[in-house]
């Protein structure tokens, strides 16, 4: 039988999710701040974006603040990060993390933005587009809050890229399915699209990065895959009885055999305005 498709996914709407989900995904963006393919997307995207000092940047969908603290460290004392997100409960969680530097936390939404044009020197937009209803709209957003000169710097995923060895090919192949038959068009290929939407608002010098995460482990793999996470609930799971426990069971044995592998590719895009 065929998954329902998803038209939001929980980071759609985190405050309205059940405490415990809210909680465990507000941890995960903690978790995978810290994981090395993570750090080294981003590292990828600093390299494209180059913040500088003095310059005032957004966060557009900042979640826990890591990736604001860390631009706020690179603009210094005379700039300023702007980080937004339309969870309170992802804002309160950076509240709590914040390090004193110069970062300013906003409650609003990536598509309707409560600041005038031209407001910022660049922005930073990570696994953000794939959540929202309308992903070209919420970069025509980004953009109006940018000055000419200005840039984007878009971060987002691939899931159609995800692919797993080391476990059996059909097992990985249905849970593969039942991802992408549960998820969007919008929502699967988004990281492969941002290109195409950023040339097409006419941005200049438009770099496209795919950056193909390795996950060795399964411990690894469950802090960015939420098939590979044992702590997702079961009853979150679309598969047929007993594909769950037949796939973990799979997924332990390649652990400990140490052939386990899953691959992911999250793209890093970046545009100027004229
Ligand atoms: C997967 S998390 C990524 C968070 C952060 N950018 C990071 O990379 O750690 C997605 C974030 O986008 C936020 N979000 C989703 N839709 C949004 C919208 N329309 N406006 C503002 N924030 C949104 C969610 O609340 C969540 O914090």
């Amino acid at each position: 039988m065929k998954p329902a498709q998803i038209e939001r996914t929980p980071w759609a709407d985190l405050d309205s999710q059940p405490s415990e989900m809210t909680a465990m995904l507000v941890a995960a963006l903690e978790s995978m701040g810290r994981h090395p393919e993570i750090r080294r997307v981003r590292e990828t995207a600093m390299a494209a974006m180059r913040p500088q000092p003095g310059e005032r940047l957004l966060d557009a969908g900042a979640g826990a603040g890591d990736v604001a603290r860390r631009l706020a460290a690179a603009v210094g004392p005379t700039g300023e990060v702007l980080a937004l997100d339309h969870s309170a409960a992802t804002t309160a969680a950076a509240l709590r993390r914040h390090d004193g530097s110069n970062v300013r936390y906003l409650t609003g939404d990536v598509s309707a933005i409560d600041l005038p044009d031209d407001t910022v020197d660049g922005v930073w937009c990570e696994r953000v587009l794939q959540h929202v209803d309308d992903a070209d709209a919420a970069i025509t957003e980004l953009i109006r809050v940018t000055r000419p000169g200005g840039r984007l710097c878009l971060v987002d995923t691939d899931w159609t890229s995800l692919a797993f060895d080391g476990v059996p090919g059909r097992l990985a192949r249905t849970i593969v399915a039942d991802m992408h038959g549960r998820l969007t068009p919008r929502q699967r290929d988004m990281g492969r699209s941002l290109r195409r939407r950023l040339v097409s608002q006419r941005l200049a010098q438009v770099t496209a990065t795919p950056v193909t995460c390795l996950f060795g482990d399964p411990a690894s793999a469950a802090v960015v895959l939420p098939m590979v996470n044992p702590n997702v609930p079961a009853d979150a799971w679309t598969t047929a009885p007993g594909v769950r426990d037949a796939w973990f069971s799979d997924v332990e044995s390649a652990g400990a055999r140490g052939d386990f592998l899953a691959v992911l590719t999250i793209w890093v895009v970046t545009g100027t305005l004229d």
